[in-house]
């Protein structure tokens, strides 16, 4: 099993109402970069059947939106897998959680991630990916944050490269938060101090 390192920053447990976001891409931007690169796909393989595969969860929203791009034929399907270890520290084994519906022998496939960090996910998914014989494997990351990364891989089509700040929004969660933000965001954390004694 391969090493992962977790995104998510052992900060408090949870995200709080008074949580600001500063955003970082907007909606526009980014649904703007989605038709860019869903056109580029299609360039590169205009006649060819591609079978998009979505890492669970957050690139769910990343694959909808270029699925409904790309003209022509698109199969869609989803793996999961999970990191073990402390969860809010920086170690953990990559495990396939939920496994494929179909076989991709034989067929060009593009996993589709929201965001290429370590890259310790990825460098796992194209293992398991180029055994099963597909016809081509191409990775397609809407963010891409190389600053963090440790292993060499890199992606075929990029929507962003990103400076090294913890983002949410457009998939990305912070304790399962801030998924369902349009926008991609830098989260900013404010916690509850404790009040300060009166002055006499
Ligand atoms: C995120 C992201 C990638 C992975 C990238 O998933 O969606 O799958 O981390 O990190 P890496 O390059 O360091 O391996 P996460 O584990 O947060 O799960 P989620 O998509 O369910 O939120």
């Amino acid at each position: 099993m391969a090493m992962k390192l977790k995104r998510k920053t052992p900060v408090p447990a949870k995200g709080n109402a008074k949580d600001h976001i500063r955003v970082m891409i907007s909606r526009e931007r980014i649904q703007k970069r989605i038709r860019e690169m869903a056109r580029q796909i299609r360039k590169d393989f205009p006649d060819e059947p591609l079978h998009l595969v979505a890492v669970l969860k957050g690139s769910v929203f990343f694959l909808t939106d270029l699925a409904r791009r790309i003209p022509g034929n698109i199969s869609i399907d989803f793996i999961a897998v999970s990191s073990y270890g402390n969860s809010t520290q920086s170690s953990g084994e990559v495990k396939l959680t939920r496994d494929l519906d179909s076989s991709i022998e034989g067929k060009t496939v593009i996993l589709v991630e929201d965001i290429l960090d370590t890259g310790m996910t990825m460098q796992y998914l194209l293992r398991v990916f180029e055994q099963r014989k597909p016809k081509r494997l191409l990775v397609a990351a809407l963010l891409d944050k190389p600053g963090r990364r440790l292993t060499a891989v890199r992606a075929d089509y990029v929507g962003f490269t990103i400076p090294n700040e913890f983002v949410v929004g457009y998939g990305l969660d912070y304790a399962e938060r801030y998924r369902n933000i349009p926008d991609v965001g830098v989260l900013k954390l404010i916690t509850d101090s404790p009040k300060p004694a009166k002055s006499k």
